[in-house]
């Protein structure tokens, strides 16, 4: 069985509540629900921070051993060279993924420290772009 970890980074624990003409309407937990009963042959674990060294710990720690990661960096994706630093320091393959598609929104979230390190990009797809980062997985 493949181990993926979707992570997210910060006000995303908000999601259902915020911006929801952006980000949508649903509750990630309920979404990660969904997602866990559709993918049943792939164990997903969840990690959510708005910390930036608590992702770059997460990081750390499953960046060798897990199968694959979909990370969501929110806001820190725009300005933070750290999480860049250790997607680009570990063997796992990341997967950058964003509920919005930020090539239409404001000019600084047309900038990602993580896509140079990322396997591969799938945005504004809302919250279908974590169920396409899984499927690619599922074809790796
Ligand atoms: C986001 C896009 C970012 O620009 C923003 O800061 C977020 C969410 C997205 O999923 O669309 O918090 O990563």
């Amino acid at each position: 069985m493949k181990n993926i970890i979707i992570i997210n980074g910060p006000n995303l624990n908000l999601l259902g509540k915020r911006q929801p003409e952006i980000y949508g309407d649903i509750n990630f937990n309920d979404f990660l629900v969904e997602l866990k009963n559709k993918f049943s042959r792939i164990s997903i674990s969840y990690f959510q921070s708005n910390i930036e060294g608590e992702i770059i710990d997460k990081l750390h720690e499953v960046g060798f051993d897990f199968d694959g990661v979909i990370l969501n960096a929110a806001a820190y994706t725009h300005t933070s060279v750290g999480i860049g630093d250790a997607v680009a320091s570990i063997s796992t393959d990341v997967v950058e993924v964003h509920i919005s598609n930020t090539y239409s929104r404001e000019d600084f979230r047309h900038v990602s420290y993580i896509s140079p390190h990322a396997k591969g990009v799938i945005l504004g797809f809302g919250l279908k772009s974590y169920e396409l980062a899984l499927t690619s997985f599922v074809y790796s």
